[in-house]
């Protein structure tokens, strides 16, 4: 059967920004800034996504559109030997990511519509606290969310790239800008918001640590989807002529952009009211609701919030089953829609311990944290960065010349930066994220 096809190119950047631009950035992001030093976090960010991030982006695509596969295929077909193992791995990190992502973004389902029933507009971040401890931690409602959301995932999935993921990611992703620029305005004209924004803007040097470098390089990995073969994967339906680098520019921009904003969003308006903006993953679910509440109209925006929270987890839930399923159809001959149902309801299975691991079988731990704990930390802090390690080792050292062909689609779009690429990939990117990981441990 012949390969599908992105139906246009701006269908294609909206579809891999819609998969980078996810909870990573709106749920993530400001409490991780917030935590570590605020804008001396910030620096540390955008000097690794503009560098190890955006050349990874750029190595996956080159990867995925040259070997036309999903990861173990494109990897098998272009090399062999070891390298199917690093799409391997990206399978696993696809099944424990999807997992607990869809936890979560089951949680921003109930929060729109409890939002729009009024039932969070207090003020009493107590009560809110209580609400959400009681909400994540019950055994049946959660798992009924998460059910819900995976299933809006398999279908969207099942309807392909083109008629499934690309027409909904160009419906959703100019949705979600537009509701990130309206709570933005409204937070900054929050009287007291310059005190936010100087905690963001301000650098606190004195923060930096080995902990900010661990922090930030997981989170580019995380936030910009990278390391296990999203990019690959999307890239295997891209069309020859397409210009590769100018792609990963703007997705990474796009995606750095709604991360900076939603920091724009949150932090403002937690100082304004004087909340804790370091009170952690809660802060979305806990903080932001009394702030909400506090403000006119604020049942509007807080449900406009959590739509947004919804709407930028879809986009990127997508890309991660679409791994899976790519890798069953090219690998086993699967039915892209049976494919769609039975892997969407395994990773479903498998994030009802996560779920639980809030609330009833909180006792039982893991290397010291809970499950959701757990399989958030060694995805993002260890299979993706060790994913980016070897795909830049790979077109560094092993298909270089191939892969500055596919950078250039043959020599039709000039690509000045080449040189820099190349370097990034075969010292810096590997050196770096190795340093970054062993400091870590
Ligand atoms: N990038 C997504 C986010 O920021 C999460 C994600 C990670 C998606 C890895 C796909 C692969 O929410």
């Amino acid at each position: 059967m012949k390969r599908a096809h992105w139906g246009s190119r701006i269908g294609f950047i909206l579809a891999t920004a819609g998969s980078a631009v996810g909870l990573g950035n709106v749920w993530k992001f400001p409490y991780m800034a917030a935590q570590n030093g605020g804008a001396a976090f910030l620096l540390v960010y955008v000097a690794i996504v503009f560098t190890i991030g955006i050349s990874v982006m750029l190595a996956e695509f080159a990867i995925g559109r040259a070997g036309e596969r999903n990861p173990v295929g494109a990897l098998r077909r272009l090399k062999g030997g070891p390298w199917p193992v690093v799409g391997y791995m990206g399978i696993a990190a696809a099944f424990i990511i999807l997992s607990f992502y869809s936890v979560v973004a089951g949680w921003t389902i109930a929060y729109a519509f409890k939002a729009a029933a009024g039932v969070l507009a207090t003020s009493d971040p107590e009560v809110l606290g209580a609400m959400f401890n009681d909400f994540s931690g019950n055994p049946a409602q959660p798992i009924l969310y998460h059910l819900l959301f995976m299933a809006l995932t398999v279908g969207v999935v099942a309807g392909g790239i083109h008629g499934g993921i690309e027409r909904s990611c160009t419906i959703l992703l100019p949705l979600l800008l537009l509701i990130l620029v309206v709570l933005a305005v409204r937070s900054l004209t929050l009287p007291g918001a310059m005190e936010g924004l100087r905690f963001y803007l301000q650098p606190d040097f004195s923060k930096v640590s080995a902990e900010t470098f661990n922090g930030a390089l997981a989170q580019a990995f995380f936030s910009l989807s990278l390391g296990m073969g999203v990019m690959i994967t999307y890239g295997s339906y891209l069309s020859h002529r397409e210009n590769l680098p100018r792609s990963a520019m703007w997705v990474t921009a796009c995606d750095l952009l709604v991360a900076l904003m939603a920091g724009l969003v949150i932090l403002p308006a937690v100082f304004a009211f004087s909340f804790d903006p370091q009170a952690g993953p809660g802060l979305v679910f806990i903080t932001l609701p009394a702030v909400f509440a506090q403000m006119p109209a604020g049942v509007v925006f807080a449900v406009l919030f959590f739509v947004l929270l919804v709407i930028a987890a879809l986009t990127s839930s997508v890309s991660l089953l679409e791994v899976l399923v790519a890798y069953f159809v090219d690998q086993w001959g699967w039915r892209r829609k049976s494919a769609a149902v039975a892997l969407g309801f395994i990773a479903f299975a498998l994030g009802i311990p996560s779920s639980l691991s809030l609330g009833i079988w909180s006792n039982f731990q893991i290397a010291g944290r809970s499950i959701f704990d757990f399989l958030d930390y060694i995805s993002s802090n260890l299979l993706l960065p060790l994913g980016g390690l070897a795909i830049t080792l790979f077109v560094g050292w092993v298909i270089l010349p191939q892969a500055m062909r596919e950078a250039t689609s043959e020599g039709a779009h000039p690509f000045p930066l080449a040189g820099i690429w190349r370097v990034i990939c075969r010292y810096v990117a590997p050196i770096a994220i190795a340093w970054i990981l062993l400091s870590g441990l």
